[in-house]
């Protein structure tokens, strides 16, 4: 079998490269910038108009780094009846773009493995020039987060392409949901000094997160702070190992 991994030089597509190679699978990189390509086989494109980098694959890693599925018809077209592992979000539960990519993925192959994330650690790394000061000012500190570490991610691609994981939707989190207080202190261990968290006040904070992205993601993390994502057991389900936790993945970026 030979994978096309797009988003090869992202935070998961990394570990599904190295990941598939460890296991013998031949592997084909898609990369825009090749200065930042890894090593091995590598074909320069761009995921809308994947048809040459996906010459002669019998399955891809698909990443669709867009927030619309404005595109998609056309990016899947060379993957027709092709293996699909579709990094997805907890939010296609709810319908909208995610969905619509979901759906059309599985109306291009039968062979299709979505997995769906609550919420990437590596979003925290936002708040490290802040953290390095002391203090984070964000909105929302109580909200509480499953964030998954990329390598749990790339661990469950991995199934996905060497063993038989067809049809199967997999909700992807870490082991436990924690607040944004919690993981900024988290953080702070981490890199070996007190950090603390300081409530931005919401109008501030659209200010700077903008109105367009501030529009979906506040009223989403005011809904964290009762309601926290879901944690899930597909990853020790799937991969054999217990995810690892917020306080692994700050050690390792950290320590
Ligand atoms: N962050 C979250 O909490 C979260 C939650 C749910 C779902 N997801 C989804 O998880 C997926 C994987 O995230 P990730 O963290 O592994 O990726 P990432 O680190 O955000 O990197 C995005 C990757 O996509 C590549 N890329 C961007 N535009 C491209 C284009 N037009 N053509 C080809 N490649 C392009 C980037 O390449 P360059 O290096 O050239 O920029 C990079 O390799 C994303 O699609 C995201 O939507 C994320």
């Amino acid at each position: 079998m030979k994978v096309l991994v797009t988003g090869a030089t992202g935070n998961t597509g990394r570990h599904v490269v190295n990941g598939l190679r460890a296991h013998g699978v031949d592997v084909r990189a898609l990369v825009r910038d090749l200065a930042k390509a890894p090593s091995g086989e590598v074909v320069q494109g761009d995921i809308t108009d994947p048809a040459e980098a996906a010459d002669g694959v019998d399955a891809v890693y698909l990443v669709w780094p867009f927030y619309s599925s404005e595109g998609i018809d056309k990016a899947l077209k060379p993957f027709r009846g092709k293996k699909i592992v579709y990094v997805s979000s907890a939010a296609a539960e709810d319908g909208g773009f995610w969905s619509e990519v979901e759906e059309t993925v599985a109306k291009v192959t039968d062979d299709w493995t979505f997995l769906r994330i609550t919420g990437l650690a590596t979003n925290t790394l936002g708040w490290i020039e802040q953290a390095k000061t002391g203090k984070v000012r964000a909105p929302y500190g109580q909200a509480k987060r499953s964030l998954v570490h990329e390598k749990d991610v790339a661990d469950m691609a991995i199934k996905a392409f060497t063993e038989d994981h067809a049809k199967q939707i997999y909700l992807v989190t870490g082991p436990d949901a924690l607040s944004q207080e919690t993981q900024v202190k988290i953080i702070g261990q981490a890199m070996g000094k007190p950090v603390r968290w300081e409530e931005q006040p919401e109008q501030e904070a659209i200010t700077q997160l903008g109105e367009e992205f501030a529009k979906s993601a506040l009223p989403y993390w005011a809904s964290l702070v009762d309601n926290p994502e879901p944690v899930s057991l597909d990853v020790p389900k799937v991969t054999g190992h217990p995810a690892r936790s917020f306080e692994e993945w700050a050690r390792e970026r950290f320590s």
